[in-house]
């Protein structure tokens, strides 16, 4: 990275916090539906997949419904062939796939993910998953509509993230950081010429998620991403919204996260500065609107380290 590469997006536009959440209905989707007609079509669709080299190893885990979730992504115009793999996280699988010209990120989480107890978890005490019991396919699909409109949201308050496209069960496709060559680095992987200006950067994100009503939860190194000249924040499925009764320590945590980092790059960073001036410049425009059950709050209860195999 060299001096001058970072600019902080125009927050003129930003919107007070509001109720992006919309009413999940995860009792059936598309792609139950589909996995269960089994028609022609989708089952040379899902037998396609299956044989397809970078999808081999997680055929095995992939449930039916999950290619029914891709088989509706392709019907609908969002997916028009799959590249390859980019990561494989604890609960979820990223990967390319281009839409028209345009080259997209798949992220699919794994029904069957051995985490998938942690993920249950971060929902319990949320009103809004009281009824989703401890149906794994419920869970994961709210899991993933909430990370969608955690990304919308902190795109609205000035926060780089990539664009979500599309929501299919257990599937978020979203705009795709980096080139023809690979995936954008994360900031645990580049170089940074200007760790200052780096840090200033994120800092200033931190305290516009936190304007915006929105923790992020498991902010480090590993979740910004160094795309075009820019830092990227990804990876926003476990946000919780600042009234969660977990924010604060949440909020602590990914200062630290943020700080040690910078500092060991030599900035003249601390956790306690960044957490004052987040908690102090920050003024959450609508309380209200955070308040729990009104918007997109889980409830994390701990958040695993970022640990990926990448491809
Ligand atoms: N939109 C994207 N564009 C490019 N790479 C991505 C994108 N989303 C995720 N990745 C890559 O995949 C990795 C895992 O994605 P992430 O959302 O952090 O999931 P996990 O929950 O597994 O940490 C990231 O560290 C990043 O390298
Ligand atoms: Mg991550």
């Amino acid at each position: 990275m060299t001096e001058g590469q970072f600019g902080l997006l125009d927050t003129d536009d930003v919107d007070s916090p509001g109720d992006e959440w919309e009413e999940v209905d995860v009792s059936d989707t598309e792609a139950d539906r589909i996995a269960r007609k089994r028609d022609r079509e989708f089952s040379e669709f899902r037998e396609r997949i299956k044989d397809a080299d970078q999808f081999k190893v997680e055929a095995s885990v992939f449930d039916d419904a999950t290619y029914g979730a891709l088989y509706k992504l392709v019907q609908d115009g969002h997916i028009d062939a799959f590249g390859g793999p980019i990561s494989t996280g604890k609960e979820a699988n990223v990967y390319t796939a281009l839409s028209g010209e345009t080259e997209v990120a798949v992220k699919v989480y794994r029904i069957n993910a051995s985490d998938f107890k942690d993920m249950r978890s971060y929902l319990d005490g949320d009103p809004r998953f009281e009824g989703i019991g401890s149906d794994k396919k419920k869970v994961v699909t709210a899991w993933v509509r909430k990370e969608s409109s955690n990304l919308k949201r902190a795109r609205r308050a000035g926060v780089r993230t990539p664009e979500p496209i599309a929501v299919e069960r257990n599937v978020l496709v979203m705009e795709y950081l980096g080139t023809e060559e690979g995936r954008s680095k994360r900031l645990s992987e580049v170089h940074i010429e200007n760790p200052e200006t780096a840090y200033e950067v994120v800092k200033e994100y931190t305290r516009r998620l936190y304007d915006a009503g929105l923790v992020h939860g498991d902010l480090s190194e590993y979740n910004i991403v160094f795309h075009e000249g820019q830092l990227y924040i990804i990876d926003l499925g476990q946000a919780v919204t600042i009234h969660h009764p977990n924010a604060d320590d949440f909020l602590e945590r990914d200062c630290r996260n943020v700080a040690n980092f910078f500092a060991r790059q030599g900035v003249d960073a601390t956790p306690e500065e960044l957490l004052a001036y987040v908690r102090e410049y920050a003024t959450p425009k609508d309380k209200t609107d955070t308040a729990p059950g009104s918007d997109d709050d889980a409830v994390p209860q701990g958040t695993p380290a970022d640990r990926h195999e990448d491809e």
